[in-house]
Protein backbone atom coordinates (compact mmCIF):
# COMPACT_ATOMS: atom_id res chain seq x y z
CA UNK A 1 0.00 0.00 0.00
CA UNK A 2 3.15 2.66 -0.90
CA UNK A 3 1.08 4.69 -2.65
CA UNK A 4 -1.61 5.23 -0.13
CA UNK A 5 1.18 5.76 2.64
CA UNK A 6 3.44 7.79 0.69
CA UNK A 7 -0.03 10.21 0.50
CA UNK A 8 -0.82 10.52 3.61
CA UNK A 9 3.36 10.88 4.66
CA UNK A 10 3.49 13.47 2.10
CA UNK A 11 7.22 13.41 2.74
CA UNK A 12 8.92 17.03 2.32
CA UNK A 13 12.62 17.65 1.63
CA UNK A 14 14.70 18.39 4.67
CA UNK A 15 11.69 15.90 7.14
CA UNK A 16 12.87 13.06 9.20
CA UNK A 17 10.93 9.81 8.73
CA UNK A 18 11.53 6.23 10.60
CA UNK A 19 10.68 3.08 8.80
CA UNK A 20 10.31 0.30 11.39
CA UNK A 21 10.24 -2.65 8.94
CA UNK A 22 12.68 -1.75 6.15
CA UNK A 23 12.53 -5.77 4.39
CA UNK A 24 13.17 -4.99 0.62
CA UNK A 25 13.23 -1.35 1.34
CA UNK A 26 10.73 -0.08 -0.84
CA UNK A 27 9.26 2.23 1.80
CA UNK A 28 12.53 3.38 2.73
CA UNK A 29 13.28 4.23 -0.75
CA UNK A 30 10.23 5.90 -1.72
CA UNK A 31 10.64 8.39 1.09
CA UNK A 32 13.97 8.98 0.69
CA UNK A 33 13.42 9.80 -2.82
CA UNK A 34 11.27 13.11 -1.57
CA UNK A 35 13.88 14.05 0.99
CA UNK A 36 16.16 15.94 -0.99
CA UNK A 37 19.73 16.08 0.74
CA UNK A 38 18.67 16.73 4.17
CA UNK A 39 16.11 14.86 5.25
CA UNK A 40 16.67 11.43 6.98
CA UNK A 41 15.55 7.95 7.81
CA UNK A 42 16.12 5.57 9.51
CA UNK A 43 14.95 2.04 8.75
CA UNK A 44 14.92 -0.97 11.48
CA UNK A 45 14.97 -4.87 10.94
CA UNK A 46 15.41 -7.23 12.78
CA UNK A 47 16.54 -9.62 9.11
CA UNK A 48 20.27 -9.28 8.95
CA UNK A 49 19.50 -10.01 5.50
CA UNK A 50 17.35 -6.69 4.74
CA UNK A 51 19.99 -4.60 6.27
CA UNK A 52 22.81 -6.21 4.17
CA UNK A 53 21.19 -6.01 1.17
CA UNK A 54 20.02 -2.55 1.82
CA UNK A 55 23.78 -1.42 2.26
CA UNK A 56 24.52 -2.67 -0.95
CA UNK A 57 21.83 -0.74 -2.51
CA UNK A 58 19.72 1.76 -1.34
CA UNK A 59 22.99 3.46 0.60
CA UNK A 60 24.84 3.88 -2.43
CA UNK A 61 22.50 5.78 -4.02
CA UNK A 62 22.28 8.63 -1.51
CA UNK A 63 24.32 10.40 0.96
CA UNK A 64 25.82 8.90 4.09
CA UNK A 65 24.45 10.98 6.39
CA UNK A 66 20.63 10.34 5.10
CA UNK A 67 20.39 6.86 5.44
CA UNK A 68 20.49 5.09 9.04
CA UNK A 69 20.33 1.34 8.94
CA UNK A 70 19.59 -0.62 12.26
CA UNK A 71 19.87 -3.98 12.72
CA UNK A 72 17.45 -3.66 15.82
CA UNK A 73 13.68 -4.91 17.13
CA UNK A 74 11.47 -2.17 16.79
CA UNK A 75 9.76 -2.57 20.21
CA UNK A 76 13.06 -0.88 21.10
CA UNK A 77 12.42 1.96 19.35
CA UNK A 78 12.93 4.96 21.79
CA UNK A 79 16.66 3.42 22.41
CA UNK A 80 17.04 2.60 18.78
CA UNK A 81 16.36 6.54 17.84
CA UNK A 82 18.68 7.51 20.56
CA UNK A 83 21.92 5.44 18.68
CA UNK A 84 21.09 7.70 15.67
CA UNK A 85 19.58 11.02 16.56
CA UNK A 86 19.60 13.93 20.01
CA UNK A 87 17.36 12.69 22.92
CA UNK A 88 14.71 15.19 21.56
CA UNK A 89 14.49 14.77 17.98
CA UNK A 90 10.77 14.27 16.64
CA UNK A 91 10.08 12.66 13.38
CA UNK A 92 7.65 13.66 10.57
CA UNK A 93 6.32 10.26 9.86
CA UNK A 94 6.70 7.00 10.94
CA UNK A 95 5.62 3.46 8.98
CA UNK A 96 5.71 -0.12 10.18
CA UNK A 97 4.91 -2.79 7.54
CA UNK A 98 4.31 -5.28 9.49
CA UNK A 99 4.44 -9.60 9.04
CA UNK A 100 7.21 -11.01 6.86
CA UNK A 101 8.91 -9.67 3.55
CA UNK A 102 8.09 -12.18 0.53
CA UNK A 103 12.46 -12.72 0.13
CA UNK A 104 11.57 -14.18 3.77
CA UNK A 105 8.79 -16.25 2.57
CA UNK A 106 10.68 -17.43 -0.21
CA UNK A 107 13.80 -18.41 2.00
CA UNK A 108 13.48 -21.80 2.53
CA UNK A 109 16.11 -21.83 5.00
CA UNK A 110 13.62 -20.20 7.24
CA UNK A 111 10.82 -21.87 7.15
CA UNK A 112 7.89 -19.18 6.70
CA UNK A 113 5.99 -21.01 4.16
CA UNK A 114 3.92 -24.20 4.04
CA UNK A 115 4.55 -24.33 0.18
CA UNK A 116 7.85 -25.14 0.44
CA UNK A 117 8.95 -28.80 0.54
CA UNK A 118 11.73 -30.05 3.03
CA UNK A 119 12.60 -26.54 4.83
CA UNK A 120 13.46 -26.46 8.23
CA UNK A 121 11.24 -25.06 10.93
CA UNK A 122 12.64 -21.71 11.85
CA UNK A 123 10.36 -19.01 11.26
CA UNK A 124 12.79 -16.89 13.36
CA UNK A 125 13.03 -13.32 11.85
CA UNK A 126 16.95 -12.63 13.60
CA UNK A 127 18.53 -9.72 15.17
CA UNK A 128 18.59 -11.72 18.82
CA UNK A 129 15.56 -13.92 18.24
CA UNK A 130 16.51 -17.20 19.74
CA UNK A 131 13.39 -19.43 19.62
CA UNK A 132 12.57 -21.18 16.72
CA UNK A 133 9.22 -23.16 15.07
CA UNK A 134 10.83 -26.32 15.79
CA UNK A 135 11.48 -26.18 19.45
CA UNK A 136 8.24 -24.56 19.80
CA UNK A 137 6.75 -27.69 17.90
CA UNK A 138 8.75 -30.37 19.43
CA UNK A 139 8.71 -29.33 23.29
CA UNK A 140 6.06 -26.99 24.45
CA UNK A 141 3.57 -29.41 25.97
CA UNK A 142 0.03 -29.87 24.27
CA UNK A 143 -2.22 -27.24 25.89
CA UNK A 144 0.56 -24.13 25.22
CA UNK A 145 0.49 -25.54 21.57
CA UNK A 146 -3.03 -25.26 21.50
CA UNK A 147 -3.17 -21.72 23.17
CA UNK A 148 -1.33 -20.36 20.54
CA UNK A 149 -2.79 -22.36 17.92
CA UNK A 150 -5.89 -20.80 19.38
CA UNK A 151 -4.95 -17.12 20.27
CA UNK A 152 -2.69 -16.15 17.37
CA UNK A 153 -4.14 -18.73 14.75
CA UNK A 154 -7.88 -18.88 15.92
CA UNK A 155 -7.78 -22.23 14.48
CA UNK A 156 -10.65 -24.32 15.27
CA UNK A 157 -8.89 -27.72 15.58
CA UNK A 158 -6.33 -26.24 18.08
CA UNK A 159 -6.19 -28.84 20.22
CA UNK A 160 -6.57 -32.12 18.02
CA UNK A 161 -3.50 -30.34 16.13
CA UNK A 162 -1.81 -30.27 19.23
CA UNK A 163 -2.28 -33.79 20.25
CA UNK A 164 -1.37 -34.78 16.55
CA UNK A 165 1.39 -33.04 16.93
CA UNK A 166 2.84 -34.71 20.44
CA UNK A 167 1.96 -38.30 19.16
CA UNK A 168 3.54 -37.53 16.15
CA UNK A 169 7.00 -36.34 17.87
CA UNK A 170 7.37 -39.44 20.36
CA UNK A 171 8.21 -41.52 17.71
CA UNK A 172 10.24 -38.93 15.55
CA UNK A 173 11.58 -35.11 16.05
CA UNK A 174 9.38 -32.89 13.44
CA UNK A 175 11.89 -30.96 11.69
CA UNK A 176 10.95 -30.10 8.63
CA UNK A 177 7.69 -27.86 7.01
CA UNK A 178 6.45 -30.44 5.00
CA UNK A 179 6.29 -32.84 8.36
CA UNK A 180 3.77 -30.40 10.00
CA UNK A 181 2.06 -29.94 7.33
CA UNK A 182 0.97 -33.76 6.50
CA UNK A 183 0.51 -33.71 10.71
CA UNK A 184 -1.92 -30.47 10.34
CA UNK A 185 -4.02 -32.14 7.01
CA UNK A 186 -4.18 -35.01 9.00
CA UNK A 187 -5.71 -33.86 11.91
CA UNK A 188 -8.35 -31.34 10.34
CA UNK A 189 -11.32 -33.58 9.30
CA UNK A 190 -11.43 -33.30 5.11
CA UNK A 191 -14.98 -31.51 5.30
CA UNK A 192 -13.70 -28.80 7.09
CA UNK A 193 -10.73 -28.17 5.31
CA UNK A 194 -11.49 -25.04 3.16
CA UNK A 195 -10.82 -25.78 -0.65
CA UNK A 196 -9.13 -22.10 -1.43
CA UNK A 197 -7.03 -21.60 1.83
CA UNK A 198 -4.41 -24.03 3.17
CA UNK A 199 -4.92 -26.22 5.72
CA UNK A 200 -1.45 -25.08 7.50
CA UNK A 201 -1.92 -21.31 7.16
CA UNK A 202 -3.19 -20.86 10.37
CA UNK A 203 -0.67 -22.97 12.29
CA UNK A 204 2.24 -21.74 10.44
CA UNK A 205 0.62 -17.68 11.11
CA UNK A 206 0.34 -18.81 14.93
CA UNK A 207 4.22 -20.22 15.37
CA UNK A 208 5.18 -17.26 12.98
CA UNK A 209 3.61 -14.84 16.24
CA UNK A 210 4.97 -16.93 18.53
CA UNK A 211 8.68 -17.44 17.68
CA UNK A 212 9.07 -14.01 17.14
CA UNK A 213 6.40 -12.47 20.03
CA UNK A 214 5.46 -10.10 17.07
CA UNK A 215 2.02 -8.81 18.79
CA UNK A 216 4.05 -7.81 21.82
CA UNK A 217 6.18 -6.44 19.75
CA UNK A 218 4.08 -4.33 18.05
CA UNK A 219 2.08 -2.94 21.58
CA UNK A 220 5.55 -2.52 22.37
CA UNK A 221 5.77 0.25 19.44
CA UNK A 222 2.79 1.71 18.99
CA UNK A 223 3.41 4.42 22.44
CA UNK A 224 6.75 5.09 21.40
CA UNK A 225 6.20 6.01 17.85
CA UNK A 226 3.46 8.05 18.81
CA UNK A 227 5.88 9.87 21.61
CA UNK A 228 8.55 10.17 18.41
CA UNK A 229 6.14 12.08 16.39
CA UNK A 230 6.16 15.93 15.85
CA UNK A 231 2.78 17.48 16.12
CA UNK A 232 1.62 17.06 12.75
CA UNK A 233 3.74 14.29 12.21
CA UNK A 234 1.59 11.02 11.02
CA UNK A 235 2.04 7.15 11.87
CA UNK A 236 0.89 4.63 9.54
CA UNK A 237 0.20 0.94 10.49
CA UNK A 238 -0.16 -1.78 7.76
CA UNK A 239 -1.26 -5.14 9.39
CA UNK A 240 -1.91 -8.54 7.54
CA UNK A 241 -4.27 -10.11 10.10
CA UNK A 242 -7.25 -9.23 12.25
CA UNK A 243 -5.08 -9.51 15.44
CA UNK A 244 -2.78 -7.06 14.59
CA UNK A 245 -5.05 -4.75 13.22
CA UNK A 246 -7.09 -5.23 16.38
CA UNK A 247 -4.39 -3.92 18.25
CA UNK A 248 -3.46 -1.20 16.22
CA UNK A 249 -7.17 0.05 15.80
CA UNK A 250 -7.80 -0.28 19.65
CA UNK A 251 -4.38 2.04 20.60
CA UNK A 252 -5.58 4.66 18.00
CA UNK A 253 -8.85 4.66 18.94
CA UNK A 254 -8.19 5.30 22.91
CA UNK A 255 -5.23 7.97 21.62
CA UNK A 256 -7.78 9.63 20.27
CA UNK A 257 -9.77 10.26 23.08
CA UNK A 258 -9.88 12.86 25.70
CA UNK A 259 -11.13 10.98 28.82
CA UNK A 260 -11.02 7.26 28.84
CA UNK A 261 -13.52 7.00 32.29
CA UNK A 262 -16.63 4.54 32.05
CA UNK A 263 -19.28 6.52 30.81
CA UNK A 264 -20.60 6.12 34.73
CA UNK A 265 -18.53 8.36 35.42
CA UNK A 266 -20.13 12.27 35.14
CA UNK A 267 -16.91 13.99 35.56
CA UNK A 268 -14.10 13.24 34.08
CA UNK A 269 -11.10 11.83 36.96
CA UNK A 270 -8.26 10.61 34.43
CA UNK A 271 -7.55 13.82 33.11
CA UNK A 272 -6.37 11.75 29.77
CA UNK A 273 -5.70 13.91 26.54
CA UNK A 274 -6.08 13.08 23.29
CA UNK A 275 -2.64 12.65 21.56
CA UNK A 276 -4.05 11.64 18.11
CA UNK A 277 -5.93 12.45 15.35
CA UNK A 278 -6.85 9.40 13.06
CA UNK A 279 -7.07 9.56 9.24
CA UNK A 280 -8.42 6.86 8.26
CA UNK A 281 -11.74 6.35 9.79
CA UNK A 282 -12.33 3.08 8.03
CA UNK A 283 -9.63 0.88 7.31
CA UNK A 284 -7.83 1.38 3.77
CA UNK A 285 -7.84 -1.64 1.87
CA UNK A 286 -5.30 -2.02 -1.35
CA UNK A 287 -7.07 -1.61 -4.64
CA UNK A 288 -8.00 -4.59 -6.91
CA UNK A 289 -5.16 -3.35 -9.70
CA UNK A 290 -2.62 -3.93 -6.65
CA UNK A 291 -4.27 -7.32 -5.46
CA UNK A 292 -3.92 -8.25 -9.05
CA UNK A 293 -0.22 -7.37 -9.13
CA UNK A 294 0.78 -8.59 -5.58
CA UNK A 295 -1.21 -11.28 -4.59
CA UNK A 296 0.52 -11.63 -0.86
CA UNK A 297 -1.19 -7.06 -0.35
CA UNK A 298 -4.91 -8.95 -0.11
CA UNK A 299 -5.05 -8.82 3.41
CA UNK A 300 -3.03 -5.34 4.12
CA UNK A 301 -5.02 -3.04 5.86
CA UNK A 302 -4.17 0.20 6.39
CA UNK A 303 -4.51 2.49 9.40
CA UNK A 304 -3.12 6.22 9.68
CA UNK A 305 -2.80 8.87 12.33
CA UNK A 306 -1.91 12.51 13.07
CA UNK A 307 0.00 13.49 16.60
CA UNK A 308 -1.67 16.69 17.73
C1 LIG B 1 6.29 -6.78 5.23
S1 LIG B 1 8.01 -6.69 5.44
C2 LIG B 1 8.35 -5.02 5.05
C3 LIG B 1 8.41 -4.76 3.59
C4 LIG B 1 8.91 -3.36 3.27
N1 LIG B 1 7.94 -2.34 3.62
C5 LIG B 1 9.31 -3.21 1.81
O1 LIG B 1 9.03 -2.16 1.23
O2 LIG B 1 9.90 -4.14 1.27
C6 LIG B 1 8.21 -6.70 7.16
C7 LIG B 1 9.64 -6.61 7.65
O3 LIG B 1 9.60 -6.29 9.04
C8 LIG B 1 10.61 -6.99 9.71
N2 LIG B 1 10.19 -7.11 11.11
C9 LIG B 1 9.17 -7.85 11.61
N3 LIG B 1 9.08 -7.66 12.94
C10 LIG B 1 10.05 -6.79 13.28
C11 LIG B 1 10.45 -6.19 14.50
N4 LIG B 1 9.83 -6.48 15.64
N5 LIG B 1 11.50 -5.32 14.48
C12 LIG B 1 12.13 -5.01 13.31
N6 LIG B 1 11.79 -5.56 12.12
C13 LIG B 1 10.76 -6.42 12.11
C14 LIG B 1 10.70 -8.32 8.99
O4 LIG B 1 11.97 -8.89 9.19
C15 LIG B 1 10.44 -7.90 7.53
O5 LIG B 1 11.65 -7.66 6.86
Amino acid sequence: MLKEVMEYLNPEPGNNYIDCTLGGGGYSKAILGRLGNEGKVLAIDLDNLAIANAALTLKLSIANHQLYLAHANFKNLSVIVKKYFTADARFDGIVLDLGLSSAQLEDRARGFSFNLTGAQLNMNFGGGITETAENIINSWDIKELAKIFRDYGEEKFAYKIALAIAAERRIKRIITTDQLVKIIAGAIPKRFQDKKTHPATKIFQSLRLAVNQELDNLRGALPQAVSLLKPGGKLAVISYHSLEDRIVKQYFRQAARDCLCPPIMPICQCGHKAELKILTRKVLRPTAEEVLKNPRSRSAKLRVVEKI
